[in-house]
């Protein structure tokens, strides 16, 4: 029996992180590194008809059973949302199909609830591998899912996404089913950018390995936007400007060679960087672990940026192959004061 294999990345969100959500613009980018997911169809056909889910990494296990095409969840040893999120994508594209008994295994390489978009990841290749196990997508002559089977992948998960955080504005499925570098704005199609023009940008995750949950930031910011909306809104357009000043950023300088014009994106993207991770922090999702990561970084001359919602999870360095040395040194300084950094690039494949 044919076992279907389906990965998706993790992102980082380079700007625009909350403002966002208030239908400004953001950007983000998505890493090389995913979650898997496996359908395997059990060799014994009379075993209950059951789907059980399990994650690899955390052990958690989600059992359902099918009565009469019914779904019902069954049992599950974990007290995260993630039950319902499967059970609704798994409802959603399975519909009438009647099911023989699989087991859907889960693996991810990404650190979760840390603000890599582990939980896009899961709910972008969930819906990948089932829509392909109920033979839903589309392959073009390259071999590629088509445009149309990705906006369907994307839509069933961010159903998934809404479970999970409940204001999401879709950036994390959207950067994850398609890959490459996004341009999001909630009220419009998204537009990509192909990598190529920052292929040698490295990126330095810094995991501060405090867990925060998305829903309680983004209800944060939005207790401060209903108290101070005139001064709020300044702040969520000022977002707004860096998101649309990093794209022009990457539509300049025809007029420089390969390598120059690389290093001037990426050294006008730290320092848009610093301004974004300034904004946020004034907005409340800063927390003092990341001010003293971010202080180590600027010993070194590195501009160091929160990612996604704040409160803790993870904040990135982006660096020019010329800057290599100095992140070695904060990986080392970082790594004696027991917190984990990796460095990661972009990846340009998404489901
Ligand atoms: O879940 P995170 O940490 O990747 O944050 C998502 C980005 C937010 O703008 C904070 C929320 C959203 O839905 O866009």
């Amino acid at each position: 029996m044919q076992i279907i294999e389906s990965s998706a990345p993790g992102k980082i969100i380079l700007f625009g992180e909350h403002s966002v959500v208030y239908g400004k613009t953001a950007i983000a980018v998505s890493i090389n590194l995913r979650t898997h997911v496996k359908i395997i169809p059990y060799e014994n056909e009379t075993e209950k008809q059951k789907i059980k889910f399990k994650d690899l990494k955390s052990s958690q296990k989600v059992i359902f059973e099918i009565i009469q095409n019914n779904i019902q969840l069954k049992k599950w040893n974990c007290d995260s949302k993630t039950p319902q999120v499967f059970a609704v994508i798994f409802k959603e594209i399975m519909k009438e199909k009647i099911l023989k008994p699989i087991l859907i295994e889960i693996e991810s390489e990404l650190p979760i609830g840390s603000g890599l978009g582990s939980s896009a990841s899961v709910c972008v290749s969930l819906s990948a591998a089932l829509m392909k196990f109920s033979g839903k997508i589309e392959i073009d002559q390259n071999g590629k899912i088509t445009k149309q089977s990705l906006q369907e992948i994307n839509k069933f998960a961010h159903l998934g996404e809404k479970i999970y955080h409940a204001n999401s504005s879709g950036i994390d499925n959207t950067v994850s089913t398609f890959g490459s570098i996004l341009v999001f704005n909630k009220n419009q199609d998204p537009k990509f950018y192909n990598i190529s023009k920052l292929r040698s940008m490295g990126i330095l995750i810094i995991d501060t390995g405090i867990k925060r949950n998305t829903a309680k930031m983004v209800k944060i910011v939005s207790d401060l936007y209903s108290k101070f909306p005139k001064v709020v809104d300044k702040i969520f357009e000022s977002m707004n400007q860096i998101s649309l000043e990093s794209i022009e950023n990457l539509e300049n300088f025809e007029n420089l060679e390969e390598e120059q014009k690389e290093e001037k994106i990426i050294e006008n993207l730290q320092q848009l960087t610093e301004l974004s991770h300034c904004l946020l922090n004034s907005l409340g999702v800063g927390h003092p672990k990341i001010t003293e990561i971010t202080q180590i970084c600027n010993e070194f001359g590195i501009k160091c940026k929160i990612t996604g919602a704040g409160g803790g999870g993870c904040c990135f360095c982006l660096f020019s192959k010329n800057q290599r040395e100095k992140i070695e040194k904060i990986m080392l300084k970082l790594n004696q004061i027991k917190i984990k950094s990796f460095i990661t690039s972009l990846d340009k494949e998404g489901a």
